[in-house]
């Protein structure tokens, strides 16, 4: 999926972060045909489960299903191959998770399935990684992980904006940089604490940009696309 030709709007993934099957659809149906990738997560997935990666992919979107899966080589990639036979283009698995894991994971995916390797959680710090034994400085355990996902093959990673450049220089332009935890100026930063907005975060070397509430939680949510669209330059 990674190219340098997309449109902004192609550029865009729409987080469907709700808790029930019927507001997602909801949201689905006001863009109706704007939004070319849906990310569905643990939330919306736990409940509403293949159903609702059925019925959006229906409306003719893809779909990045943010699972995050970290589990015995074996299991992640029943799972990968699971979700591809299900219609997905995007998937996460956990960098950590370890190189055994991860071409378990590449070697189960079809090739029309992106797979996404998570780095560190940006709800981490320093501390956090103390607390599970990790001494290395927090950005190069960032790197560290990037390059072992790299190695192993998978298609992209989920990065902060603020690793995005760092990460394009290491990794080339081959790899997909997906980064959350981006807003406009006119949108309210919710609990989003380092964030860019989307016009720097893909100046800085991202492919897609995932955004949840300034769109969700917006009053006219195909006004807040063609907004933002108009920003970054579609
Ligand atoms: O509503 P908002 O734009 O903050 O949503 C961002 C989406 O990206 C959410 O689904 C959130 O879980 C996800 N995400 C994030 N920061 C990360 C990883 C994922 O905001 N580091």
């Amino acid at each position: 999926m990674k190219s340098s030709t997309l449109s902004a709007r192609d550029r865009l993934i729409v987080a469907l972060d709700f808790p029930t099957q019927a507001k997602a659809l909801a949201l689905v149906s006001v863009l109706s045909g704007s939004i070319s990738i849906y990310k569905i997560g643990l939330q919306l997935y736990t409940v509403a489960g293949p159903a609702i990666v059925q019925a959006v992919a229906a409306t003719g979107a893809k779909i990045f299903l943010d699972l995050k899966l970290h589990d015995i080589p074996n299991t992640v990639a029943k799972a990968v191959a699971a979700a591809g036979e299900l219609g997905v283009q995007m998937l996460t698995v956990h960098l950590s998770g370890g190189s055994a894991m991860l071409q378990a994971a590449v070697e189960a995916k079809s090739p029309d399935l992106s797979l996404l390797g998570v780095t560190v959680l940006t709800s981490a710090n320093q501390e956090t990684l103390g607390e599970i034994g990790i001494a290395e400085e927090l950005q190069a355990h960032v790197v560290r992980l990037a390059e072992l996902g790299q190695k192993c093959g998978v298609d992209g990673l989920i990065t902060s904006p603020q690793e995005v450049r760092a990460l394009r220089e290491c990794l080339g332009e081959e790899m997909t940089l997906v980064t959350p935890g981006v807003r406009p100026a006119w949108a309210a930063a919710d609990d989003q604490k380092r964030f860019t907005t989307p016009d720097e975060a893909l100046k800085s070397g991202a492919d897609y940009l995932v955004i949840g509430r300034p769109i969700t939680a917006h009053a006219d949510p195909p006004a807040a696309v063609e907004r933002l669209l108009a920003e970054i330059g579609d």
